[in-house]
């Protein structure tokens, strides 16, 4: 698998999976919940953030308080990653977000880039890269690379679904880079989709299916 794997086992999210799994679905809703769900997932991802500690004034003393020692930039995986964005946003309502186009060649299974937005001066940064679907993990390892060459203090992925082959490409690239998911679904099959899965996530998410 991979040695930095967190699957987040909790009902909120498994409810949330369950709605965007249903076919039935429509891209309304499957919006709404893949962005609630990633704050679920960007809740339990960002547990270890680094924190300074103020001071605050209370209507009444003042009292010890927290705040976020570090610039938080989210990357989303496009096109699908782009639901997960406003989600993370509202978690972390100052984060910067960068963009990588990346498609994978439906023939060949592999990533295809085709636009890099990374925000300036990402050396101290804290890097959240979001994509709901991991693979054959091509796409995220193609974008963990890119991520990493702008050299930021720490990286990590969240995914809504993984394969286990995403995953074991994944640990062979990027061991060092935590992971955290909602669900390791059990096998691609040989169209490169997650089985059982929900689909294409970009299709669903921006109503391009077909049928
Ligand atoms: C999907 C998904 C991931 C990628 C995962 O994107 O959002 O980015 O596939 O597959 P991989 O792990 O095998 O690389 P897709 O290529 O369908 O592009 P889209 O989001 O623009 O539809
Ligand atoms: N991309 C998706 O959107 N779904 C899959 O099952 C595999 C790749």
């Amino acid at each position: 698998m991979h040695p930095r794997l967190t699957v987040v086992d909790h009902p909120l999210a498994a409810r949330h999976l369950a709605v965007l799994r249903d076919r039935s679905t429509p891209s309304p809703t499957f919006r709404a919940v893949l962005s609630d769900v990633s704050m679920l997932l960007l809740y339990e991802a960002l547990r270890d953030l680094r924190v300074d500690d103020t001071t605050v004034e209370t209507p009444l003393e003042p009292a010890p308080a927290r705040r976020l020692a570090d610039d938080i930039v989210v990357v989303a995986i496009m096109r699908a990653g782009l639901g997960m964005v406003d989600g993370a946003l509202r978690l972390v309502p100052e984060a910067r977000v960068g963009h990588l186009g990346v498609y994978r060649d439906e023939e060949a299974l592999r990533p295809v880039n085709y636009y890099e937005s990374l925000p300036p001066g990402l050396g101290g940064s804290e890097v959240v890269v979001v994509d709901p679907m991991l693979a054959t993990g091509g796409s995220a390892v193609h974008a963990l690379d890119v991520v990493k060459r702008s050299g930021p203090a720490r990286v990590r992925l969240v995914c809504l679904v993984a394969a286990p082959e995403g995953l074991e490409a994944l640990a062979k690239a990027h061991p060092d880079v935590p992971v955290t998911v909602a669900a390791v679904d059990d096998h691609l099959d040989e169209r490169g989709y997650i089985r059982p899965g929900l689909g294409d996530a970009g299709d669903r998410l921006f109503g391009t299916t077909e049928d």
